[in-house]
């Protein structure tokens, strides 16, 4: 197929741009500033002139806690710009591919979140983000998919494993231990598990929502555990609760996704968030 990946050079979109490559895909990629998604004709022109058989839009405003003090901003590229994607990928009849969040939900379950689960977002973040689900499917509901992903890392871009590897050596060194929230629940998600997820439902035809994250669930501290541990930094990592470590977005205290559409339809492939992160190890991801 080809496929017009925007944001191709964020954390989502490099491994896009890769992984579509690998399978044989005609790839353009696409960022900013080629194209500001905030801006119809901008949009409109990238579409039409690459013609392509599905849009695939990685481009956010992902930084969780900016989006409390920058509304507008946040709700300019995570829900207004989805007007200008929606409508210009209708124009070609191109499938609309949407990258969502977690975060539209108010972490307040204990058990994982379905696709058809009520949403009651926190923050801004997962307000705009949610607003842009909506705006897509008013606008093109049978041209669309939107995945719902979370506790996100990759090789590309600043996330969780980068910041306790960083924090754990430099703790070590002063010989400190690392504290790590140990009372939020959700599940690491490989850029590279959620690219062949999506690449392998591409083309059949199903439309709306769907949850992609790895199996199994843990909290930041397991994680954190895992990741020092598995790179021998040699740090003490101890738990913490959310009050000792206030943010100005509060995070979800429980947000384990149910991929219950792609199991539905006999088209899972995410794998467990341990077996995952050991192959992000093994091949990309070793320090
Ligand atoms: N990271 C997570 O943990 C996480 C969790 C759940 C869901 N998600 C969702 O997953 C998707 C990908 O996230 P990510 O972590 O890969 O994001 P990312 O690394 O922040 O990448 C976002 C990309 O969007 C581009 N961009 C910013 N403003 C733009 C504009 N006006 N027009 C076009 N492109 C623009 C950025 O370019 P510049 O670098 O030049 O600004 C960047 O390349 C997002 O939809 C996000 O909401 C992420």
């Amino acid at each position: 197929m080809k496929l017009l990946i925007i944001g191709s050079t964020g954390q989502l979109g490099g491994d896009f741009v890769k992984i579509a490559g690998l399978q044989g895909h005609s790839v353009i990629p696409i960022d900013y500033p080629q194209i500001d998604i905030r801006d119809k004709s901008s949009v409109e022109s990238a579409v039409n002139n690459s013609a392509p058989d599905a849009v695939i839009n990685c481009a956010a405003f992902t930084a969780v806690d900016d989006c409390e003090t920058n509304r507008e901003a946040a709700f300019a590229l995570n829900a207004d710009a989805c007007k200008n994607l929606a409508l210009a990928a209708k124009g070609l009849a191109s499938l609309l591919i949407h990258i969502s969040t977690d975060y539209v939900f108010d972490g307040a379950a204990s058990s994982p979140y379905t696709e058809d689960c009520p949403t009651n977002p926190q923050t801004v973040y997962g307000q705009s983000k949610l607003r842009g689900e909506e705006i897509i499917a008013d606008l093109y509901a049978d041209g669309s998919m939107i995945f719902r992903i979370a506790w996100l890392y990759g090789a590309g871009g600043a996330n969780f494993v980068k910041t306790i590897r960083r924090v754990a050596r430099s703790n070590r060194q002063e010989n400190k231990p690392l504290k790590v929230v140990n009372d939020q629940f959700g599940t690491p998600t490989w850029t590279v598990s959620v690219c062949r997820q999506i690449l392998s439902v591409i083309d059949i035809g199903e439309r709306g929502i769907f949850h992609a994250t790895s199996e199994g669930a843990c909290t930041w501290f397991d994680f954190a555990r895992e990741i020092v541990g598995a790179d021998g930094i040699g740090a003490d990592v101890l738990p913490c609760t959310t009050e000792e470590f206030p943010r100005k977005a509060p995070r979800p205290r429980y947000s384990v996704l149910e991929n219950a559409r792609l199991k539905a339809l006999n088209m899972h492939i995410m794998p467990d968030w341990r077996e995952a992160f050991h192959e992000f190890l093994s091949t990309e991801g070793r320090v």
